[in-house]
């Protein structure tokens, strides 16, 4: 992490921006600064995070993780999409806006943190501790995905998070499942029914209150959702499921970017390695994640999952429902001045009109952005469709990163002038 961050301040040095890393209670914020055109004109934060996913199993990619390799027009690398290569597009709009004319149309501070895939423990004082220096008009960020290839695309909201650890517990130890199994309580079982309680055959989420703070969109978002030429058929073989899933009265890009959802990520109780061992476990644990939507809050969700399993737990286990960690949904205003600079560059660079589109994934401080530092936020991303975040074979397209930079280099200039 700290040769990473060194790495991304020596570039933003060389670009011609004042690099500096300071630390914070986990692993530091790396910030660069141009503040040559002056105190009257506009301020641009830019944020990024250096981190990246485990890049395990590694044994599933085609060359190594973290050996960038570029193959048939893509980089593949971890980080190459989320966020590292579109954190560096920032660094080269800048560098070459700042060679090519010698400054920039407004005063920008990129600041690239390091915890954003553990839930940014520290962001949030840090940016409390440093908010004069953060200060800005507006807040832009490149980490998310283009609706597909040649199709550039804004966003206007972003779901939140709210993740638990459960655990269920009966006997004060492993036991023999026939001396005594059938008279001592199983907690994979109890657990099992539990988490079938948490949908309907609907694919609604069956946890009371649940849905108390969910926001009705507007009937306008919803239909321009609609208008998007999206492949349901081509998305399900596109991740080999023989059927998709959720609730059955809202379209796929409804469900994956407007709708709220509660997720297994984890299981695990008794015996899991090869060939059988007759065992009544003492525990079982699962982790469960719900993405949320505007205005659902995290801990209240986790407050509700906890009353709901008290509520249908069996009797003879004792469950411990944990949160681990969350973030906030947010939701843009789709519309006026800083949209529309953006959507200026971007037809521009790809020679199209962006389209606005949700996203189910999260980026919980792009909320707190706005409330502490009170100025609206602006998600711009290059990656594609199916570029792998998260997983083996990540990879970000160089035709995206080329025209994506360009765009960038536009935006300044957009911004400059509607900021002003
Ligand atoms: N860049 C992603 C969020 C994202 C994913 C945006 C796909 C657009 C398309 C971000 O790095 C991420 O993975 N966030 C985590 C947040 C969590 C660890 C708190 C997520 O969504 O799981
Ligand atoms: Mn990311
Ligand atoms: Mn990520």
């Amino acid at each position: 992490m700290l040769t990473a961050a060194d790495w991304l301040a020596a570039r933003l040095s060389d670009a011609g921006l004042d690099a500096e890393i300071l630390p914070t209670d986990g692993h530091p914020v790396v910030l660069g600064e141009w503040r040559g055109a002056g105190p009257d004109a506009p301020t641009l934060l830019i944020y990024g995070h250096y981190d990246v996913q485990p890049a395990e199993p590694l044994e599933l990619w085609t060359s190594p993780a973290f050996e960038p390799e570029i193959r048939d027009g893509r980089v593949y690398a971890r980080g190459a999409a989320d966020d590292k290569g579109q954190l560096f597009m920032h660094v080269k709009a800048l560098e070459a806006h700042l060679a090519t004319t010698g400054s920039l149309p407004l005063n920008v501070v990129l600041m690239a943190e390091g915890e954003e895939e553990v839930g940014s423990p520290n962001l949030l004082p840090f940016v409390k501790g440093h908010r004069d220096r953060l200060a800005a008009d507006a807040v832009l960020i490149s980490d998310s995905a283009m609706f597909d290839k040649g199709q550039p695309s804004l966003l206007f909201s972003l779901r939140g998070l709210a993740y638990a650890e459960v655990r269920v517990r009966s006997a004060k130890g492993d036991l023999h499942s026939g001396a005594y199994g059938g008279a001592v309580p199983n907690p994979a079982t109890a657990l099992s029914r539990m988490i079938a309680t948490l949908h309907d055959d609907n694919g609604h989420i069956a946890i009371p209150g649940f849905y108390d703070d969910v926001l009705e969109w507007a009937d306008d978002i919803r239909d321009e959702i609609r208008t998007l030429p999206f492949d349901e058929e081509g998305f399900r073989e596109a991740v080999g499921a023989p059927a998709l899933d959720g609730e059955t009265d809202w379209s796929v890009l409804e469900r994956l970017w407007i709708r709220p959802t509660c997720e297994v990520n984890g299981l695990l109780s008794g015996w899991t390695g090869e060939g059988a061992k007759t065992v009544l476990p003492a525990e079982a644990m699962a982790k469960i994640s719900f993405r949320l939507v505007p205005d659902q809050d995290p801990k209240r969700v986790i407050t509700t999952l906890r009353e709901h399993l008290e509520s249908v737990a069996p009797d003879g286990v004792t469950i411990e429902v944990t949160e681990l960690h969350g973030g906030r949904p947010w939701k843009a205003d789709p519309t006026g001045p800083l949209f529309d600079a953006a959507a200026t560059a971007l037809e521009e660079a790809f020679g199209t009109a962006p389209v606005r589109v949700g996203e189910g994934g999260s980026i919980p401080i792009v909320v707190e952005f706005e409330e502490v530092l009170e100025c609206p936020a602006l998600l711009v991303g290059f990656a594609l469709p199916g570029c792998n975040m998260h997983a083996p074979d990540e990879w970000f397209g160089i035709d995206e990163f080329d025209r994506g930079t360009g765009a960038l280099v536009r935006l300044y200039e957009e911004l400059g002038a509607a900021l002003r």
